[in-house]
């Protein structure tokens, strides 16, 4: 951000006090993945803290705009998700922000300021934090620091540091606030860590004793599971046992020093509520590999009975209404295990506070260092932290001499997140079950030397027939239409074949159902036909038994030059042309890497559109938004 930061008089209305004298601060975050929510927390507890505010932390979802223009000083953090979108938690907020009839002068006399957190692969960077800020102004409020802007594809923690370092002394200057200059970042952990006996067994109770169990260890299982007519949610997902788990790859290319693979998996949703529609999104709650769990305890000195016989919660020793900072009550393995995110790379914040416990100086002064905000220090963590991939384990097994208490611990780590994959298969061909394919992310650090493994996809990998994991639905906007006489362009390489495979589903049972289908044309891409092909024979099959009319393949590295889906769509324009120019309005379909395809997939579409239609670039965009809005060009692409 290069706007100004507008200077504001303090003349103090009154009302912007507390009842203790403080002003508040409101800190409001859309988060999807969690980074937002963590941020709003620890700038809510710094501000209080060091500043001398009275600062909240509130997600958005829990917050009626209607009170917004009740609140003096208010700090939007939030994500932009997917393409352009809000998260989850924000989207009320933000429909509520838009609706037209809003007065012009309706947020007079708040102030505010935003940070965004996005990801500038994506083609949208920033959109809800730049809506936001636009719309606040729009409203009468005003912004008194500058938008900050954090790219997740960079360094989102560096972004975020130098945005809150600055901001916090210019809201304290603006609000003639009473700063603590003693700040001590790290000195103490904000969680109580607390072991219980595991409870008793009922002796009166018919149901078998939960815990303990014959051996003695705690059976309490990290999630509640979804009961009644509710369908699982994150709180409370469905428990599912895996049906089928196999590689899309060829044997051979799985030897590949690359170690590239991809698989499918079927999960048994028998018994549950779990409905879906093909191309929703199934969220899926990893789980940390054991032997990475046992290495950490230890490292960090938990011997059995504490990890197995014991009932533990971590409890905000301030805020109480922060609840148990582990889901719920369990044992320190299963909070360790479903909780926290052991595997990916200790961030700054982290470092900063293991330097406080190293009892070597030289340790001491090396970790400081690596979390120094300084030009030297960013360096330093990134060739020796990210770059390396080096996660907390490793950070602790290389400065031995850090005795870090377990509650500081896990406060420095983060929390383990769902993660989404596009569903593959369809309920009305088979509600018994649900698919996804997963590309196993698995690569060496940039240094050459450590294997990383993607924590959710290896995961995934490792799961056997009759193990079971969690997961629940996540709805999105990626259907077939309703009216099946529809034509349909599905573009899907690699993994983004993923929803498509579930729409042939849905396609054969429509048909089966003697609905007259309308056209589809389905563009696939990959290396190898012989090697990552992958469901060659659900597309062939479709493709003899019309589900779909026309298949198209580019196998990238099967000769010389590259052939890529777009130059397959390139080939087929005067058919593209006359579908999406038909008022029998096809819808165009997107699946896959949002980095490059996406983007050259979209390129090649407008340069049809432009050619076909003879229109200008400025027409085209019209077009292609117009596509949009009628909900007849649709995305579901990640990085
Ligand atoms: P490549 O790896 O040979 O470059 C699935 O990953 C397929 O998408 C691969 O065949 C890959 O080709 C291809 N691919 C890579 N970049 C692409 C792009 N910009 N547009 C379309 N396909 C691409």
């Amino acid at each position: 951000g290069s706007d100004d930061v507008q200077v504001v008089e303090s003349s103090d209305s009154g009302s912007k006090f507390q009842d203790d004298g403080r002003v508040k601060m409101l800190i409001l975050f859309g988060s999807q993945t969690g980074t937002a929510e963590e941020y709003a927390n620890t700038l809510a507890e710094e501000a209080s803290r060091s500043y001398g505010f009275n600062a909240v932390a509130v997600d958005m979802v829990d917050f009626d705009p209607e009170e917004l223009n009740g609140e003096k000083l208010v700090v939007f953090l939030v994500a932009t998700y997917g393409e352009g979108e809000p998260t989850d938690n924000a989207r009320d907020f933000y429909d509520w922000l838009k609706e037209s009839s809003r007065d012009k002068d309706s947020l007079n006399g708040v102030q505010y300021t935003v940070f965004g957190l996005g990801n500038k692969q994506y083609k949208i960077y920033q959109a809800m934090a730049r809506y936001f800020d636009a719309r606040l102004k729009d409203l009468g409020a005003e912004r008194i620091f500058e938008l900050g802007e954090g790219d997740a594809d960079a360094d989102i923690e560096e972004d975020y540091e130098d945005w809150r370092s600055r901001l916090l002394p210019e809201m304290a200057k603006i609000f003639d606030t009473k700063v603590d200059d003693n700040e001590q970042e790290v000195a103490e952990p904000k969680y109580e860590l607390k072991f219980e006996n595991p409870p008793a067994p009922r002796p009166n109770s018919s149901s078998p004793p939960v815990s303990p169990n014959p051996d003695g260890k705690v059976n309490l299982p990290p999630f509640d599971i979804a009961r009644g007519s509710s369908e699982p949610d994150q709180k409370t997902p469905f428990f599912a046992p895996v049906l089928v788990n196999r590689s899309l790859f060829t044997v051979e290319h799985n030897l590949n020093p690359d170690k590239r693979n991809t698989v499918h998996i079927d999960f048994d949703l028998t018994g549950s509520r779990v409905k879906y529609e093909a191309g929703d999104h199934l969220a899926i709650l990893p789980k940390n590999p054991d032997h990475i769990v046992q290495r950490y305890f230890d490292r960090l000195g938990v011997d059995e009975n504490k990890a197995d016989r014991m009932v533990v919660s971590m409890i905000n020793k301030k805020d109480l209404s922060k609840g148990n900072y582990f889901n719920r009550k369990c044992s320190l393995r299963t909070a360790f295990s479903h909780y926290l995110n052991l595997t990916s790379v200790a961030s700054k914040k982290a470092l900063k506070i293991y330097a406080h416990y190293a009892r070597d100086p030289a340790e001491q002064k090396e970790l400081q260092m690596l979390s120094a905000n300084t030009e030297e220090g960013k360096e330093l963590y990134r060739q020796k932290v990210r770059d390396e991939c080096a996660t907390p384990l490793d950070i602790l097994l290389q400065y031995k001499s850090v005795q870090i208490p377990l509650n500081h611990f896990a406060e420095t780590i983060s929390r383990l997140q769902p993660r989404y994959y596009s569903i593959a298969s369809s309920y009305s061909y088979d509600p018994t079950k649900v698919s996804i394919c997963v590309a196993v992310v698995r690569y060496n650090a940039i240094s050459g030397g450590k294997l990383v493994e993607g924590s959710a996809s290896s995961y995934l990998e490792r799961l056997t027939p009759g193990q079971k994991c969690y997961l629940y639905v996540r709805k999105s906007n990626f259907h077939l239409p309703s009216d099946t006489s529809r034509p349909v362009i599905m573009i899907g390489p690699g993994t983004g074949l993923a929803p498509f495979a579930g729409f042939l589903q849905q396609r054969r049972s429509q048909k089966e159902k003697n609905k007259t289908l309308g056209k589809s044309m389905l563009f696939f891409g990959c290396r190898h036909r012989e090697h990552d092909y992958i469901y060659n024979q659900e597309l062939e099959k479709s493709h003899s038994d019309n589900i779909i009319d026309n298949l198209e393949l580019a196998f990238s590295r099967d000769q010389n030059s590259k052939i890529y889906v777009q130059h397959k769509i390139e080939q087929k324009k005067d058919e593209i042309w006359n579908l999406l120019s038909d008022p029998k309005k096809c819808i165009i379909y997107i699946c896959g890497d949002a980095k490059r395809m996406a983007k050259d997939v979209e390129n090649t579409l407008c340069k049809i559109i432009g050619e076909k239609g003879d229109m200008t670039p400025d027409q085209v965009q019209l077009f292609v938004d117009e596509l949009s809005n009628q909900g007849r060009y649709l995305k579901d692409v990640w990085s």
